[in-house]
């Protein structure tokens, strides 16, 4: 059931929209609609209503982010690769002022040293890592939380 404060926008960055194609042993394998219907059904089990948004383009995502709160009350950022360096896409975030929540469908902190490091430090309520799709489903838990949401 849709009603006030429960909308999460779901934002992927750059190479999601390849995702059945990214290495399997890494990122699982499912394509990018998969993974929505996935975040999507979560998302009804907590009570929230999801909204999806991918773009290659780092100025798309952060003219979205501007976007952001007109058009949901928490976000869901995985963007990929810009995670590493796009202090852009962090002020972006900062910006929307609206409670977000980081989630990397691969362990970062497992792989190379570069992929540790987060422009979102210090901007997001946690950072999810190395649970696959199911870390979606935590961080959407985390917001349902901070949001005063149930299922
Ligand atoms: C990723 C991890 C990033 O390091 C990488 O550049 C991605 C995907 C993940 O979901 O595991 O594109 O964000």
């Amino acid at each position: 059931m849709t009603s006030a404060h429960n909308r999460v926008a779901v934002l992927h960055g750059v190479n999601f929209d390849l995702l059945e194609r990214r290495d399997a042993s890494i990122y699982g394998g499912l394509s990018l609609s998969e993974l929505e219907r996935r975040i999507q059904s979560a998302a009804r089990e907590r009570g929230l209503e999801a909204i999806f948004f991918q773009t290659n383009s780092e100025g798309e995502f952060a003219e979205y982010l501007h976007r952001a709160p007109e058009l949901a009350d928490a976000i869901v950022i995985n963007a990929g690769a810009w995670t590493h360096y796009s202090r852009a896409i962090a002020d972006a975030l900062e910006l929307t002022g609206l409670p977000a929540v980081e989630v990397h469908l691969s362990d970062v902190e497992a792989r190379q040293d570069w992929r540790r490091v987060s422009v979102f430090d210090g901007l997001v309520l946690e950072k999810v890592s190395g649970k696959g799709p199911d870390g979606y489903a935590d961080a959407l838990a985390t917001l349902a939380t901070h949001l005063g949401v149930s299922g």
